[in-house]
């Protein structure tokens, strides 16, 4: 070392050289043996604080002991500085790469939204109401009271074979078989209304109804009906026929129409069956309907000398499938995305 200018010129060069090489790094395997090295014996650094010994003044000794000093310590903090920042792109880097992306809904920016039965039924509720109606409830388990027998339909009525019921098991020992069940229609709750409210009542019922059928392309076990029942003093089937047209127009629009045809139920009589007509003049089968017979009034706790009353039920499957004109019923329960967004 021949002059303190050039010990000073030498630190800094080795300064310069170790900064550079620690920038140079890219990761923190190699800013490692970037240290090791510059920590080593044959470091610029190294070799220069083995030649202070040979310094003969003793401030010259000093200083230039101090001058590598501040030059270690730079490059100490200068490898402290690059490694934090190296180890958190290495950390991110790892993080992204074995991260699960849960993230697919949410960028979709997709919703749930209300099925096409659960529209329908919202809608029927809405025209209903718009009518003077009230919406009622009742359970889908239910007994072979309110199923049946209060309907008009007696344990030995041919009729209860029309529906395919699915019984649920006794729960003891001493409970009639076959005297739970699901329900096969809605037309329960019109005895469980009758029971509870008092005329002059105007409710309609809407609900899922269980049979035992075999899936195709208009029947599934499990779908949706609506009921309805007016009791009041002076119903007749006039008012009957003027609900359904009121309803058919109201709900499908001014281009439809509704008929009566002469039909069947236990509960009603007279009984008919509805059809309603769209505008290409085709008519479709919507549902049954009546007036109440006297005996179903009864079973629900009405006088059928001083109220008389009409009942009409049908299917929102139905309804909603040919609204929507799907071709296949069981399509609406395949729960398959690409079909169910189409009506949201
Ligand atoms: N409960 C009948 C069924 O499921 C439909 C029905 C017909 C309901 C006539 C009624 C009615 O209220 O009056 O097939």
């Amino acid at each position: 070392m021949s002059s303190s200018s050039t010990l000073a010129s030498e630190i800094s060069q080795a300064q310069t050289e170790a900064l550079s090489a620690i920038a140079g790094a890219l990761d923190a395997a190699g800013l490692r043996s970037v240290q090791a090295e510059l920590a080593g014996k044959k470091s610029a650094l190294t070799v220069l604080r083995s030649q202070l010994g040979k310094i003969q003044d003793a401030e010259e000794r000093k200083s230039a002991g101090q001058a590598i000093h501040a030059c270690a310590q730079t490059i100490e903090a200068a490898i402290g500085e690059r490694m934090a920042l190296l180890l958190a792109g290495e950390r991110a880097q790892q993080v992204a790469s074995e991260a699960m992306d849960l993230s697919e809904f949410v960028t979709a920016k997709r919703r749930g939204s209300t099925h096409i039965v659960t529209q329908a039924t919202q809608r029927l509720e809405d025209v209903f109401i718009g009518l003077g109606f009230q919406v009622a409830e009742g359970p889908e388990v239910e007994t072979d009271f309110y199923n049946f027998e209060a309907l008009n339909m007696p344990k030995t009525h041919p009729a209860r074979s029309e529906f395919d019921t699915m019984f649920i098991e006794p729960a003891s020992a001493d409970q009639e078989p076959n005297s739970v069940l699901l329900r096969t229609h809605t037309s329960p709750v019109q005895i469980r209304v009758m029971q509870s409210w008092k005329p002059p009542i105007y409710a309609v019922m809407p609900g899922r109804v269980f049979r035992r059928d075999t899936p195709d392309a208009t029947h599934m076990p499990v779908f949706h009906q609506i009921e309805g029942i007016v009791v009041d003093k002076g119903i007749t089937f006039a008012h009957l026929a003027g609900i359904i047209e009121a309803f058919t127009k109201a709900f499908f629009g001014n281009e439809f129409t509704s008929r009566l045809r002469p039909s069947f139920f236990p509960f009603t009589e007279p009984s008919a069956e509805f059809d309603i007509r769209r505008a290409n003049g085709a008519w479709i089968e919507l549902g049954g309907c009546g007036m109440m017979h006297p005996n179903v009034l009864r079973a629900g706790g009405i006088d059928p000398d001083e109220y008389t009353g009409f009942a009409f039920g049908f299917g929102i499957d139905r309804m909603a499938k040919e609204r929507h004109n799907v071709e296949d019923i069981r399509e609406m329960y395949t729960n398959d995305l690409r079909f169910l967004r189409q009506f949201s």
